[in-house]
């Protein structure tokens, strides 16, 4: 595989950034962060760009943003394994959620749940979840932080099972908190936050590691 896309590429430049990418991936996790909203003018996507950045510029992870607005799957009929002609998008997106070490989910809390969007993705995978650690961040313009949409989503997750990481990271008034691009308005409060989430889904992709 790795052979084939030097011969394929045969740019210089293409070529030196995927070796990088894959030395950075031996050295590094790779995590995967699902932002769940597909709403028109969403805020939850600035918490998910924001632990982009924060894993990125730490240095703690490799990052592939799994943007549901931008898969923009259509509405559940049947698992992955039970399709007869699935998208390419959608293998794709099931292919990263295999590949991934863990993953973050960020998720807006609408009426005491969390979006179709995200029911829609958990629902048309299977073996994927299994055993893949997973942190939750929920978010909400209240002050509440998104917070009662936690149990439910462990439940799903668990009864997938998933490892949900016990650390949570609730955002209250998100465009209060983040700016679009994912800056916070508080670094350093929001980074220290930060650093004990990650940090326990990093421990858990590790503990995982010595398992198997
Ligand atoms: C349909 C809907 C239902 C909502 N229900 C709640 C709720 O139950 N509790 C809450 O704190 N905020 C609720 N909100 C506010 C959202 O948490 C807030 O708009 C948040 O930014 C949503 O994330 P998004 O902008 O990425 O879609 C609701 C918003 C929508 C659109």
């Amino acid at each position: 595989m790795f052979i084939v896309l030097l011969f394929v590429v045969s740019d210089k430049r293409k070529v030196s950034f995927i070796l990088f990418k894959l030395y950075l991936n031996l050295i590094m996790p790779n995590i995967a962060i699902i932002s769940s909203s597909v709403r028109v003018d969403r805020n939850s996507h600035r918490v998910a760009l924001y632990f982009k950045k924060y894993l990125e510029s730490n240095k703690l992870a490799t990052v592939e943003m799994l943007d549901l607005k931008i898969y923009d799957f259509p509405v559940f009929e049947e698992r992955l394994r039970l399709q007869p002609n699935p998208s390419a998008s959608l293998l794709a997106f099931a292919e990263k959620i295999k590949s991934a070490d863990g993953l973050i989910i960020v998720t807006p809390e609408y009426n005491g749940g969390y979006p179709a969007s995200l029911k829609n993705v958990i629902d048309v995978l299977y073996e994927e979840w299994h055993r893949k650690p997973i942190a939750i961040s929920t978010v909400s313009d209240g002050v509440f932080g998104g917070s009662q949409v936690i149990t439910s989503l462990q439940f799903s997750l668990w009864k997938m099972r998933a490892w949900t990481v016990p650390a949570m990271f609730p955002v209250p008034k998100v465009r209060e908190g983040f700016n679009e691009d994912g800056e916070p308005m508080d670094k350093a409060a929001t980074d220290k936050r930060a650093a004990n989430f990650i940090n326990e889904l990093l421990w858990c992709v590790e503990a995982k590691g010595k398992m198997i």
